[in-house]
């Protein structure tokens, strides 16, 4: 299952965050599974602890099943000036979850994070890999329902 991810890399530990970035990307879940920690471990010959000790530093990573589209709202203090707070607690009522949950269909699952480099427009947030700033609650509607008409 992870041969075509282990085959771009060669079995050095330096390759570790990349190649558990592939993984969780792969994964429809969105996170690093027990299974492909053992498979890392084997294939980087690396001990498990120092792979969970890299997946619980970066914040990025999720040992835990997510949905389809993983929000990551900045709950740094440039964002928080600008209102995150209210976007957080809009978010969370429109989607029905709580900051850690995902919603019922599996297709969001919310998350905070620390700055995600865009202070300039603040509020912002991560959905995937695209970052959204200047957040207002019309803005906010309009990119979930974007996304969901996407799916
Ligand atoms: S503090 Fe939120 S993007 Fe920098």
């Amino acid at each position: 299952m992870y041969e075509k991810i282990f085959e771009k890399y060669s079995p050095d530990k330096e390759n570790l965050i990349y190649i558990l970035h592939d993984i969780q990307d792969s994964d429809p879940q969105n996170y690093v599974s027990e299974d492909a920690v053992q498979k890392v471990s084997e294939f980087l010959r690396i001990p498990i602890s120092h792979i969970y000790g890299v997946l619980t530093f970066y914040t990025m990573y999720s040992t835990k099943p997510r949905g389809k589209n993983v929000i990551r709202l900045c709950e740094s203090p440039p964002c928080f000036l600008k209102g995150s707070e209210k976007i957080l607690m809009q978010l969370c009522e429109i989607l029905n979850v709580k900051v850690g949950e995902t919603t019922e269909d599996g297709f969001f699952t919310v998350e905070l994070c620390a700055c995600l480099g865009i202070c300039g427009n603040a509020p912002a947030m991560m959905i995937n890999e695209d970052v959204y700033g200047d957040l207002t609650d019309e803005k906010l509607i309009k990119i979930i329902n974007d996304i969901k008409r996407r799916a």
